[in-house]
């Protein structure tokens, strides 16, 4: 069982906060998916025949192709790999490319989860993000998407916005949970160096928000979102039972997946790689058939760093008889060690033989984590 990303590096206009890799273009498409297919077929061992579970195409904006060039990269892997009747196939929509045409046409191809990214149904939010679509167009968006009947239905939101109150950041899940949707990914906003928002932190013209106030935006959204119905599958992700994302779930759960397009990663078990961060390199390299990835075979430290980051981070938590099997007596020992101390705190605490964060570890679960980490060889 493995997954497949698909990276759409375009996008209409740049959100202030966004660090993932994009270019401000939407015309002449061709050359990339040209580049993008040849891909598929240069990659196409990479899973070693394994069943595809979950393909996955984000960005960037993904919505800014039309339903054909999406139907012939779905039908170019469908060819070159062994993708199961059920793959769950989600799309990153952004509200205002949504059409009830369009939605239709997506069906057509089996896609059958949608992301849509509202981030807040407040106007003043959305234009200080520089978002590109407006309230009325969010609504309008995840009201088509529910009535062309998709099922599967998650929105993105971000919370931690400067001027954006407690009571706000309560009124913007509420407003969430009155819809059908299944799943809800709420992130924190982070100031990514390079970024107008980051450049801005720097020159003191933008400030983040209290630590006070990030803790109980967290903690009012946990408490909101249990009472409606939904599990806090992963720091940032809650989803109805049965709603979890495959896809992501796959990611934390060590599960190899390829990616394709500029600056996606890939992972077998044993090594990761990065596609090259830039669109006119991507394309001029894999015309060539040159590499265009780095790689990084995982010692067996950074397999273990890489498995508390993420097994941490979601509900099921460090499982110990995993890492008894993968990392020896040594890794366990370390871990249940390291344990004690943030159980005795009631950061931490033991699930049949898994340990997981409380709600007060969640909230700093960064810090929790990086105690973890196994300095690497030098
Ligand atoms: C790849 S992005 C976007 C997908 C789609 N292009 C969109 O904008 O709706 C995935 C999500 O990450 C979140 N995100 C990206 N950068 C972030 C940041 N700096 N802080 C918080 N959330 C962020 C946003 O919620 C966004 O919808
Ligand atoms: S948040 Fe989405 S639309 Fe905005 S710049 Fe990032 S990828 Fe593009």
């Amino acid at each position: 069982m493995a997954g497949i990303y698909i990276h759409i590096p375009f996008c209409k206009k740049p959100c202030f906060y966004c660090d993932f890799y994009h270019v401000i273009s939407v015309n002449d498409n061709s050359a990339f998916i040209d580049a993008l297919l040849k891909e598929v077929t240069l990659r196409k061992d990479y899973l070693e025949d394994e069943t595809v579970s979950t393909i996955y195409l984000g960005g960037g904006t993904p919505s800014v192709f039309s339903i054909k060039d999406l139907g012939t990269i779905l039908n170019h892997i469908n060819k070159l790999f062994r993708v199961t009747e059920d793959c769950e196939i989600t799309i990153e929509l952004n509200p205002d490319d949504v059409q009830p045409a369009y939605l239709e046409g997506l069906k057509n191809h089996n896609i059958n989860r949608i992301s849509l990214g509202i981030q807040s149904w407040r106007d003043s939010d959305l234009k200080m993000l520089n978002r590109r679509h407006d309230s009325v167009q969010a609504v309008v968006a995840l009201k088509e998407t529910l009535n062309a009947g998709f099922e599967n239905v998650t929105i993105d939101l971000i919370y931690g916005i400067p001027g954006m109150s407690l009571k706000e950041w309560e009124s913007n899940l509420d407003f969430s949970f009155s819809f059908g949707i299944k799943h809800l990914s709420a992130y924190h906003l982070t100031f990514e160096p390079g970024t107008v928002f980051g450049k801005m932190l720097k020159k003191g013209t933008i400030s983040e928000i209290d630590e006070n106030d990030s803790a109980a935006q967290f903690n009012i959204l946990i408490e909101k979102a249990e009472s409606a119905g939904f599990v806090q599958y992963e720091i940032s992700n809650f989803g109805k039972p049965g709603y979890f994302s495959i896809h992501n779930s796959n990611y934390w759960k060590q599960v190899s997946y390829l990616g394709l397009g500029p600056s996606a990663h890939s992972f077998n078990g044993y090594s990761r790689q990065w596609n090259i961060r830039d669109l006119k390199d991507y394309i001029k390299s894999v015309n060539a058939g040159k590499s265009f990835f780095e790689r990084e075979e995982l010692d067996i430290k950074t397999r273990f760093n890489e498995y508390i980051m993420t097994s941490l981070r979601t509900m099921w938590g460090i499982d110990l008889e995993y890492v008894e099997g993968m990392f020896e007596k040594e890794g366990y020992d370390y871990v249940v060690n390291l344990a004690g101390k943030f159980r005795n705190y009631g950061l931490m605490k033991l699930e049949k033989k898994s340990l997981v964060l409380t709600n007060q570890g969640k909230l700093i679960s960064d810090n929790i984590i990086s105690e973890f980490m196994m300095p690497g060889n030098e």
